[in-house]
């Protein structure tokens, strides 16, 4: 039986769309909760049926939304093409380490499980811009042969509060009759700090049982949260994730390494670890960026190498924008 006060909004709510669906939507809530799935996904189908959402699920450009209209959790997902592996990531050797772990932990679940051993499910990438999270869901989701789907955090932080708990639910749910991995990019958008002062009881709510959705959260699929922002996180997140992967700036190890693997395909005329001190404290991306630069101004002279020269204008071109979007974001 759905709770009281939620059968009063409910009617309270007639002729406002929203506020119908957010009623509609705890007594859907209500059911579940009860164990009666199947009542709530049968109220769940005529709801979505009969009163639209106020928002628009179009495609983001790169990335391919699910057409298929049959799992409830679809418009809260984007599905993201998956094509690169371990052997094209550079991490330093402890995060190498750490996903080489995860990986081979689900590849041999079954051997743990025999022993009554818990498999990391759920990882949480923290680190600054372009150093590889995204980058890495992929790989891991390469290298498990799941399917990688990214959470729409903005769909899912619903304007109208109330959708917010329970579109995290449906996703949840979704994650666990799917193997795939579920990514949530920025996901301190999503579990600020409960002790934020200007935020509204209900936003501290929804971290609530964000907090108990993630910590009963078991699989099948991997479960994986990035954010740059790691100090606006609530605390007892932390700990309800099974593996925190740090990532960093390159050393100049890695510059090395991504440097090669860079000019693998295109050769560079010149010696490459001269440039790396110039590079040390910029991001993969960064670095990635100014290799395919110079490697483009190498095509359009029609050259079969890159030169010293290309290469430290594509640099110097990096160091003016950087300059530039620093200066924007002051
Ligand atoms: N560790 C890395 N090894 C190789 N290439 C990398 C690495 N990190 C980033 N790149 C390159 O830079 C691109 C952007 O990186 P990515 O999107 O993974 O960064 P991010 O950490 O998710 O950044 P943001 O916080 O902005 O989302 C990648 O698609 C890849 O081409
Ligand atoms: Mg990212």
């Amino acid at each position: 039986m759905a709770k009281a006060e939620h059968l009063k909004k409910l009617i309270a709510s007639f002729g406002r769309t929203q506020e119908f669906r957010t009623a509609a939507l705890r007594i859907i809530d209500d059911a579940q909760q009860q164990g009666k799935k199947p009542l709530a996904d049968s109220l769940r189908k005529i709801l979505d049926a009969n009163v639209r959402q106020g928002y628009q699920t179009s495609p983001q450009p790169g990335l391919t939304t699910l057409t298929s209209q049959i799992d409830p959790a679809t418009d809260l997902i984007d599905a993201i093409e998956v094509t690169r592996g371990l052997g094209d990531i550079v991490l330093n050797t402890d995060g190498r380490q750490l996903i080489e772990c995860i990986i081979e932990e689900r590849r041999r679940s079954e051997e743990l499980r025999r022993h009554r051993l818990p498999i990391s499910a759920r990882l949480l990438f923290a680190g600054p811009p372009g150093c590889g999270k995204t980058m890495c869901a992929e790989v891991v989701a390469r290298e498990l042969s799941l399917p990688l789907y990214s959470a729409r955090i903005d769909v899912i932080i619903s304007s109208f509060l109330g959708e917010t708990a329970s579109n995290l639910r449906r996703l949840f749910e979704f994650a666990t009759r799917t193997p795939c991995v579920l990514f949530f990019d920025e996901f301190d958008a999503l579990a600020r700090t409960r002790a934020d002062t200007g935020e509204h009881n209900e936003l501290r709510r929804v971290v609530n049982s964000l907090l108990l959705m993630i910590e009963r959260f078991k699989g099948p699929g991997v479960i994986i949260a990035a954010t740059n922002l790691p100090q606006y996180l609530d605390e007892a997140l932390w700990r309800r994730f099974d593996e925190i992967v740090s990532f960093e700036a390159p050393g100049e190890r890695e510059i090395s390494e991504l440097l090669v693997r860079q000019f693998a395909n295109f050769p560079a005329n010149f010696e490459l670890t001269a440039f790396v001190g110039k590079l040390t404290g910029m991001s993969y991306a960064d670095i990635e960026r100014i290799c395919i630069d110079a490697i483009k101004k190498a095509v359009l002279k029609k050259r079969k190498s890159v030169s010293e020269t290309e290469f430290a204008v594509a640099l110097r071109q990096e160091t003016r924008r950087k300059g530039l979007t620093s200066r924007r974001s002051q």
